[in-house]
């Protein structure tokens, strides 16, 4: 099979960065987690005491991906691992602000761009199959009820010890992809040829299996 690229879309909780993992692991090809980028600058952003200096501070970050055998993807910022800190409800609550900055779009799109040039990388995120790589040969856009993916969210939470009310997870996820669908540079949405999969009630095995087989149709 020649390598393609998988764009993996859609708001937030929806099970995308799961599913990815899934398919990329089944296909033998790279999973990359564009959210976890701009949570490392949100984490950035949030010790720097919150500037307003978006230049300034992308200017002085250096952030790449690592893989490790055990751990899968890390993210390194400024030489440091901060995977472990890119879950906490500070960088949750602030990414959407922080993403929505031109500095940090620019500097995050081009490397993600770079990450995919030699294909065989199934990335997920807001803008992958629009902006990030438009010329994907497949683009998903994953949604699921905001009901089913807070309690997604909750049980993942609670797999970390952390607990959680679900009213709150819901605000919190509704408030995310308004921010997310109505800034101004590069919004959530749906690219004109991605598939609308809905997994509201299916298991990770069934969308799985449903993305392989949207691959097997493009070979
Ligand atoms: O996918 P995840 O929930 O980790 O994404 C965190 C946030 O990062 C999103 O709510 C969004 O604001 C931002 N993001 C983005 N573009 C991407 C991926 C994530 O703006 N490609």
């Amino acid at each position: 099979m020649s390598l393609i690229n998988i764009a993996l879309d859609g708001p937030a909780a929806a099970g995308k960065s799961t599913i990815a993992k899934q398919v990329a692991s089944k296909l033998s090809m790279i999973y990359v987690d564009t959210g976890a980028m701009y949570r490392a600058i949100t984490y950035k952003y949030i010790r720097t005491n919150q500037t307003e200096d978006f230049e300034a501070l992308i200017k002085n970050t250096t952030l790449e991906l690592t893989y490790d055998e055990t751990k899968g993807q890390r993210v390194m910022l400024d030489n440091e691992d901060v995977t472990d800190y890119l879950r906490e409800n500070d960088v949750t609550n602030n990414v959407s602000y922080v993403a929505s900055k031109e500095p940090v779009r620019s500097f995050a799109v081009k490397k993600q761009k770079d990450l995919a040039a030699k294909k065989g990388i199934v990335m997920d995120g807001r803008d992958i199959g629009t902006v990030v790589l438009p010329n994907a040969e497949l683009k998903v856009y994953m949604i699921a009820s905001v009901e089913e993916r807070a309690e997604r969210r909750q049980k993942e939470n609670e797999l970390r010890g952390i607990e959680s009310n679900l009213e709150k997870l819901k605000t919190e996820i509704e408030q995310r992809d308004n921010y997310d669908m109505n800034r101004e540079i590069s919004p959530l949405r749906k690219a004109d040829d991605a598939v609308t999969l809905d997994t509201t009630g299916k298991s990770i095995e069934t969308v799985t299996n449903e993305i392989l087989k949207m691959v097997d149709q493009i070979k």
